[in-house]
């Protein structure tokens, strides 16, 4: 459910999460998934804890949106611009709330929001790290497609898109499978 006007300043519940634009509160926790050695694996490794501190004082929240499960914050999703030109979404989640789909129900509903929205992107890219195996399950099991390969930062890039098509093709087919089924 999305409640709300304008894209960006939406709140978005879900079965098991609610999603918020990221606020000065949040940071702290924030903060943690850039010196945490997990989540920043395949993102350059982790922030030391100066090097944090005074990312905090300059960090933009603009496009960040606070995940939240039974009032918790489990994860991030980020909506930017990639150089391309194309909305570019990403995500970051604590490492003890991997594994429980919240990342993809947060993302697909973050997608769906953006996509769906008349006067929004007809297209969202994302890229990960070639090796980054569960980011790369987590964009494959939203339906986004690969569509090209680069090396940046020293490492070997994917890059993902999703349309407005793409993205509804899941729910037609659930539509027409419910309907033959009854
Ligand atoms: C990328 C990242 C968000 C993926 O997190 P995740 O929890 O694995 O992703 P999902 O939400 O898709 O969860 C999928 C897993 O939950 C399991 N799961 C359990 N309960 C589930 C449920 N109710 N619904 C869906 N999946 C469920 C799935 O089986 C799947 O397990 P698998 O990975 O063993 O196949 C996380 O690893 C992360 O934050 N990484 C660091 C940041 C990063 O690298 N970002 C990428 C660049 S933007």
């Amino acid at each position: 459910m999305v409640a709300g006007g304008q894209t960006g300043r939406v709140l978005i519940t879900t079965e098991r999460l609610t999603i918020t634009p990221a606020v000065a509160g949040d940071l702290p926790t924030l903060e943690r998934t850039w010196t945490d050695p997990l989540v920043r694996r395949h993102l350059g490794g982790p922030l030391s804890a100066e090097a944090a501190a005074a990312r905090r004082t300059t960090e933009d929240l603009t496009g960040a949106r606070a995940v939240r499960a039974a009032g918790d914050i489990v994860g991030f999703c980020f909506l930017g611009r990639h150089r391309s030109g194309d909305t570019e979404l990403s995500y970051t989640f604590l490492p003890e709330h991997w594994g429980r789909g919240y990342a993809h129900e947060a993302c697909m509903a973050v997608l769906a929001a953006v996509l769906r929205t008349d006067a929004g992107p007809r297209r969202v890219v994302a890229v990960t790290q070639v090796a980054n195996a569960r980011s790369r399950r987590l964009l494959d099991r939203l339906g986004m497609v690969e569509t090209g390969r680069f090396v940046e930062h020293g490492e070997p890039q994917v890059m993902y898109a999703a349309d407005r098509v793409g993205l509804s093709l899941p729910d037609a087919r659930w539509q027409r499978r419910g309907a033959a089924g009854r």
